[in-house]
């Protein structure tokens, strides 16, 4: 059976390739999108989340969520993603937003739901899911499971402390990581093993000539190298997060209990991931610790190039 599955992302160049990845992988059943402020301001992140879904011509609801972090001003990375969000490429427009708000769609899904059924990924800073969890905490009881591309282990990519969607609102995070429903961590320690070089971009041009194949090859193209990678490549973070839920025998992991510095300081954002109980505090995460590279590549490129 197909997972019902719900994802809040700030599309933003990888949060394509994981959106376009999730509609075209049978083990998910999206029946919701909803869409946060982050990698560019909100008017864009709506607009490429309506175009992004569109172009697949599935027909799911694609919600408007917060502007901006529970307890920070607004910053983005336009200098990643482009002035637009997906690196320059203009799509077709795609059907209107549902109307309402993010939260609101999501509280009324998930209250129609089964306990522990619905499984949520977050793939931009965690405001939407945060004011969820904390004006209906029950609500976390509904759900199988929340997967998160946030956070580090290790050195941060917006600071050196701390990573873009943990640094974004990691009063959001803090919120999600306490509400008591599993959740798995696809962090930069696992997403920096994805790295998508020249020859992906060949492989994706070679696998399909659909529309979503066709835009998916040129965000690869437009996205500038990671210094981080030494200038290899770039990082498909948000797909391992979908992708975890669609091959979980590509990953290893463990569990960990993880928490957020909210902290004004240097560290503000920063994950902190105790791997080994030294905290003596219980599990509250799985992190995801290795990929198999080739095989997510293969899935992915199969899968987008699947679309029209
Ligand atoms: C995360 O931040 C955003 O820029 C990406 O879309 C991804 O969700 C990586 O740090
Ligand atoms: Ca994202």
């Amino acid at each position: 059976m197909p997972r019902p599955t719900i994802i809040d992302c700030d599309p933003g160049t990888d949060d394509a390739l994981a959106l376009w990845l999730a509609l075209a992988s049978p083990e998910l059943d999206v029946r919701l999108v909803t869409v946060v402020g982050g990698n560019v301001g909100l008017d864009r992140t709506l607009a490429n989340a309506r175009a992004i879904v569109g172009l697949t011509g599935r027909d799911v609801p694609v919600v408007a969520g917060a502007d901006r972090a529970l307890m920070a001003p607004f910053a983005d990375a336009a200098y990643v993603h482009g002035d637009n969000g997906l690196g320059g490429l203009i799509l077709p427009d795609g059907p209107a937003a549902a109307p309402g708000l993010a939260v609101d769609a999501l509280r009324a899904a998930l209250r129609a739901a089964a306990p522990g059924s619905v499984t949520l990924v977050g793939l931009g800073p965690a405001t939407n899911l945060g004011l969820l969890l904390a004006i209906e905490p029950d609500l976390a009881g509904k759900l199988a499971e929340i997967v998160l591309m946030t956070g580090a282990l290790a050195e941060g990519n917006v600071t050196a402390s701390a990573e873009f969607n943990a640094w974004n609102d990691p009063e959001g995070l803090a919120i999600v990581l306490a509400c008591g429903a599993p959740v798995t961590l696809a962090t930069l320690d696992l997403t920096n093993q994805a790295l998508c070089t020249p020859p992906h971009v060949a492989a994706l041009r070679a696998a399909g000539q659909g529309a979503c194949a066709t835009a998916a090859a040129a965000i690869w193209d437009s996205v500038p190298p990671s210094r981080r990678a030494g200038g290899m490549g770039h990082e498909q973070h948000d797909a391992c997060a979908i992708m975890w839920l669609v091959a979980p025998d590509l990953f290893t992991g463990r569990p960990v209990h993880a928490s957020v510095d909210l902290g004004p300081g240097p560290g503000r954002g920063r994950t902190v991931i105790d791997r080994w109980g030294r905290s003596g505090r219980p599990h509250n995460a799985i992190f995801l610790e290795t990929l198999d590279p080739e095989g997510f590549f293969d899935v992915l490129i199969r899968r987008v190039a699947s679309l029209p």
